[in-house]
């Protein structure tokens, strides 16, 4: 019985993880800065001006941001549309079906992104935002003009992409052939400039003995600028983790107060036993 239940839990586990995996993308570990408030109110700042055009948080109300350090005469100066209230619902104007059309697929709510996208035992939801909005890359071929190594064709732009800055991405596959009853590796390689145009190349590898695998580069025209752009999504994916449980600070601290609690009363539990049967044994 304990056998079969085991089983299924490992079982659906291993099915969480093959389901959020989508493409085979390997997600960057984002950097972790949920105590760190300037990080959130970066972020804050971020997502409300690039996200929350397209985007709601329906879950979360301004004035929340002042548990990340924000009065509210900060956030109505920075963060607020003149007709908002600091005690309003991070809402949109558009309409999801007007989203549907424009775009072709509706933009989500993101009040709990960063926990949907969560995989049991494996990366974080957190850890998937960040990837995602550092893999977009001009390709001329699709509608909006971009295309996003982590989401293929997605129906999303690259709303940062004045953040970015430009961007060469290459992704080459190396793979097994069949040709007349033999076997022979090749590697196909795609690269796309900065304005989108692709270009493809194969090339034969002689005495290759590896194995099919597939290798992405992003390659930024300046390497500050890399560095600065990464620096900003890891706080926007920061703050979006955040959003998704605002009160895990809280959440946290208490429980380190509750384990000094316990170990404390493990103390004063050893020595009552000890006392209580002092004189029975
Ligand atoms: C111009 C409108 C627009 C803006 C602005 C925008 N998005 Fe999106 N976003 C979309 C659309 C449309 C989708 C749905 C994509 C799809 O399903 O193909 C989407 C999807 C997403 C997803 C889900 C991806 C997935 O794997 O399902 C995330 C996360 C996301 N956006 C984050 C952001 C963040 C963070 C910002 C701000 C930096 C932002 N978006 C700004 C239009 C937008």
């Amino acid at each position: 019985m304990i056998k079969k239940l085991l089983g299924a839990l490992a079982l659906s586990l291993t099915c969480t993880v093959a389901a959020a995996a989508g493409s085979d993308y390997p997600l960057d570990r984002a950097p972790d800065r949920i105590n760190n408030m300037a990080s959130l109110q970066n972020g804050a700042k971020l997502f409300v001006n690039y996200c929350l055009n397209c985007h709601s948080a329906v879950s979360m109300r301004y004035n929340k941001l002042t548990d990340i350090g924000l009065t509210e005469e900060e956030i109505q100066k920075n963060l607020l549309f003149t007709t908002d209230k600091v005690g309003d619902l991070m809402t949109i104007a558009m309409r999801r079906q007007d989203g549907q059309a424009w775009f072709g697929s509706a933009p989500p709510d993101l009040s709990v992104i960063a926990r949907a996208k969560s995989v049991n035992l494996g990366p974080t939801g957190v850890d998937y935002v960040y990837t995602f909005l550092r893999a977009f890359y001009r390709d001329t071929s699709k509608l909006s003009g971009w295309n996003n190594a982590v989401f293929p064709s997605v129906a999303m732009p690259n709303v940062l992409w004045n953040l970015q800055g430009p961007v060469t991405y290459s992704n080459a596959h190396t793979q097994r052939v069949e040709k007349d009853g033999k076997t022979d590796w090749e590697r196909v390689s795609t690269t796309f400039d900065p304005q989108g145009f692709s270009e493809q190349k194969t090339e034969v590898l002689a005495n290759y003995r590896g194995v099919e695998k597939t290798e992405v580069l992003f390659k930024y025209a300046s390497q500050a600028n890399q560095a600065k752009f990464d620096n900003d999504v890891a706080d926007l994916a920061n703050f979006l983790g955040w959003m998704a449980e605002p009160d895990q600070l809280l959440r946290k601290k208490i429980g380190v107060w509750v384990l000094l609690f316990l170990g404390l009363f493990l103390v004063v539990a050893w020595r009552l036993n000890a006392a209580y049967w002092k004189h029975i044994k």
